[in-house]
Formats: C-alpha cells, structure tokens, sequence
C-alpha cells in the first residue's frame, strides 16, 4: 500500500481539495482519488496518514453499497481492477488507485451542502447557546451541548469557493434550487441519514452529524454524489462515553488536536498554515483510528491489495 499526499494519474486533474484530487475521465465520470493528506482546525499536516485514503473511499463505497434502495447515487467502483478495466489509461497506475480511488456518474452539482444534524455540536451548538436557533430557526430549550436531536435538523449550506461555507435557511435553499427538488434532497438526506446514524450506532459510532452532496444526470435524475457518511465529512463519536453537556471526542482526529492543541498553547504554532512537523506517533495514532472507524463501522479490516 503506498503512502500518498498527491496523486498524479494520466487523466485531467480538474480539482484538488483538502484531501481528494478529483480527475475527470470523459463527459460522464469521475475518478475520485482520496489521497492520505489529513486537516485539522482547516489546515492540512505535511505528513500524509498511512491508510486513511482507502478508508475513506471504502468507507463511502460500504455505504454506497447499502443506500441503493435509498436513492441513486454515483458509484461505479471502488476496486482497482475493476476501474482499470473500465479506463484502460490507469493500466500501470494500479499501485496508486487501489483501495483510494472511486469510479463515478459524473453529475451537474447541486451548489448546496445538504447538512443534517442528529447531535447538537459545533457551529450549530454555538449558534444555539447564543440565541435558542439553529440556521435561524428556533429550537425547543434546555438542550445542552451534545444533545441527541430527534428529529435531526436539517441545516443547509452554501458551497463557499473558499473558505467557510455559510448557513442558509430552507427558504434560501428553495429560492436557489426550486421548492421541489429541495423538498426531495432534505426528504433523501432525512432518509440517509437516519439510516446511517442507526447503522453506525449499532456498531458503537455515534454519526452526530454530516453532509451529503446530490448532483443530476442529463436526464434530470437526482444522484447521491461525493463521499458519504466518512470520518471526513461527518462528526464520528465513540458511542461508549457519550455524554451530553460538553464537546465529545472525535472518534479519528482526537490524538491530532490533542496535539496540535498542545502546540498551539506552547506557541509554537499560531494555528494557521504552515502546520508544525507531526511526530511519527501522532501519524501512527491517528491511522489507527482511521483503521479502527473503519473496522467498528463495518464488522471487518480494512484490506486492500
Ligand atoms: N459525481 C460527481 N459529479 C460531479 N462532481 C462531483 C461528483 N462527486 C463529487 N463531486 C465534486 O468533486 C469535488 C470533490 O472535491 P473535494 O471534496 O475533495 O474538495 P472541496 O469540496 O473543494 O474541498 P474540501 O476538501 O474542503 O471538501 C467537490 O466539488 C464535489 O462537489
Ligand atoms: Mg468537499
């Protein structure tokens, strides 16, 4: 398994983010490359994370695979073989697609992020201590930091093109998007992920809260793109331990800030990029709850050859 902070494959690279480099392969799919880059507090470490891309795409595929009576989504493989076999240009390339890459529908991207939340946490949490609502709405009182959320909120965003996305309200959301495929992302994002939060829940994570990405095909189908329900794009809690009225340990970056946090305080960093060097065991740490949300989350190790 290579280690890997940017892939170079022979196809057009058209984006890369904190952590994906996105190529496109003709008009109607994508490969999606998750490399081993790792952020925290937004600014990605030098040091890449043994195994966390293939995580996070086997994560993604492992929910893809079960989310198909859900909805349509864009996977079209998550194995090396089966992606060379599909675009004959990655031949010789295998040793850096196996276990990170993603073959996918491309679609035209809906410019939302469609939030969900099952715990209060996080920007929803200091927005609520503040002034009783989430995304301007008024939420019942007495919650605490961490409270369960039944039913989730749904909390849209905008997709910002750089820095923070923004919240929005639903009636912003309709006003972009039209009231009736808003109506059908927040109904596709309730059912997934009230799906995914009983799944994982049942294997000891708590999915506090996530993002969902949707895209249209030509023929105007709604399709689940992006990743879904990751350690990155969602708040992943140890279930044991849980306690409502303080923030809760991240389930894969808790070693990272820890550290970082230390760093922070001692002044040898100022909490913006360049980070500072990550010690091999704060790498080691941090790929080993990668490897363990991996493992909790789907009942088996993560293999990859
Ligand atoms: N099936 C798809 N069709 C079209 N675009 C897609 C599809 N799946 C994912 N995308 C897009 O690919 C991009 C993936 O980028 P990525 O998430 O790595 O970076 P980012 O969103 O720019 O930044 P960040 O690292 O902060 O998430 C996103 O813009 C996403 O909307
Ligand atoms: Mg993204």
């Amino acid at each position: 398994m290579v280690l890997m902070t940017t892939s170079d494959l022979p196809l057009k690279r058209i984006a890369r983010g904190k952590v994906r480099d996105v190529y496109e392969v003709d008009a109607d799919r994508l490969l999606l490359v998750a490399t081993d880059r790792v952020s925290a507090y937004d600014v990605v470490m030098a040091e890449p994370i043994p195994m966390k891309g293939a995580v996070l795409t086997q994560v993604s595929a492992w929910w893809f695979r079960q989310l198909g009576d859900l909805v349509k989504h864009h996977m079209i493989a998550a194995d090396a073989d089966e992606i060379i076999a599909a675009v004959p240009a990655l031949k010789g390339h295998r040793a850096a697609l196996v276990g990170r890459a993603m073959l996918c529908r491309r679609g035209t991207v809906f410019p939302i992020e469609c939030v969900i939340r099952g715990y209060l946490s996080g920007s929803a949490w200091r927005e609520y201590a503040k002034s009783g609502t989430l995304a301007g709405e008024t939420l019942p009182g007495g919650l605490e930091e961490s409270s369960r959320l039944d039913p989730p909120i749904f909390s849209p965003a905008t997709k910002a093109e750089s820095g923070h996305d923004e919240n929005i309200t639903i009636g912003r959301m309709r006003e972009v998007l039209g009231s009736d495929v808003t109506s059908e992302l927040e109904r596709l994002t309730r059912q997934i992920y009230t799906k995914g939060r009983d799944v994982a829940a049942r294997h000891g994570i708590i999915i506090a809260d996530t993002k969902f990405e949707f895209g249209h095909t030509r023929a105007g189908e709604i399709i689940l793109i992006d990743e879904v329900m990751t350690p990155d794009s969602s708040r992943f809690w140890p279930a044991d331990g849980y306690q409502p009225g303080r923030p809760q340990p991240s389930f894969d970056k808790q070693p990272l800030r820890d550290w970082l946090d230390v760093e922070r305080h001692a002044d040898r960093w100022n909490g913006d990029a360049p980070p500072p060097r990550l010690p091999a065991e704060v790498v080691e740490a941090t790929s080993k709850r990668y490897l363990e949300a991996y493992r909790r989350l789907t009942g088996a190790d993560l293999r990859v050859s």
